[in-house]
């Protein structure tokens, strides 16, 4: 199994100990809001992503992230496989954002895609009100590339969904830019 250590996290493999983390940080309204996830999020829920999630594969990867020394997991990101494109979404506990810890996991997703999965293009989306997020994927080098219908189980209702698009050469050259390439430099892939 591979997992991934930036300069203050660690991305692994989720475990059934991650269930009250996850239950914390999806079970926010404000993060909830943002993503396709049920809401209010339960234990139950939690259980059910994990339990699919537990081991990874090429077709899909899932990574709890940890706040490295605490053992506290305060996201999640994913990668799947889906008509031969990596899709997948990023979150954050909403009392850890702000902070540049959702820097850190875009540029390690999207190193783990290019480098160890060799896709040459990753796709993202994100909920036309959504700023931060857009802010995050232009910074990292994503494209709009469309926009669909969408629904937030948070919000109940009906959205319009950005789709966006990350090519290895943007990224690469998005890396470039002395704030970023200082943060893509500590990120390892390692083996346990
Ligand atoms: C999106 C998310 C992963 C970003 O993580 P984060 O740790 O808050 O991000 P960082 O602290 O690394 O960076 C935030 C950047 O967004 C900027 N920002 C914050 N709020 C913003 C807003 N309302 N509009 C535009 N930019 C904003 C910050 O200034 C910062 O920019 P900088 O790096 O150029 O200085 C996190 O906020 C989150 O999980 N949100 C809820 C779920 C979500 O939206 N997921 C993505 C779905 S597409």
């Amino acid at each position: 199994m591979k997992y991934i250590e930036t300069e203050r996290l660690i991305l692994r493999e989720w475990t059934l100990k991650d269930v009250p983390y996850q239950v914390e940080g999806l079970g926010n309204f404000e993060t909830a809001k943002n993503l396709v996830v049920p809401f209010p999020y339960t234990k139950e829920n939690s259980i059910a992503y994990i339990t699919k999630h537990l081991k990874n594969s090429a077709e899909s990867y899932a990574f709890a992230v940890e706040l490295k020394g605490t053992g506290k997991v305060i996201g999640g990101t994913s990668l799947d496989l889906r008509d031969g494109q990596y899709h997948g979404g990023i979150w954050l506990n909403e009392t850890y954002t702000g902070k540049g810890y959702g820097t850190e996991v875009w540029l390690a997703r999207a190193k783990f895609a290019f480098e160890v999965l060799k896709a040459n293009e990753i796709e993202n989306g994100y909920f036309e009100f959504n700023n931060r997020s857009k802010h995050m994927q232009e910074k990292v080098g994503y494209k709009i590339v469309g926009k669909k219908v969408n629904f937030s189980p948070a919000l109940n209702q009906e959205v319009v969904e950005i789709l966006t698009r990350l090519t290895k050469e943007d990224f690469y050259n998005a890396v470039q830019s002395e704030k970023l390439k200082a943060i893509y430099d500590k990120i390892k892939i390692l083996k346990h």
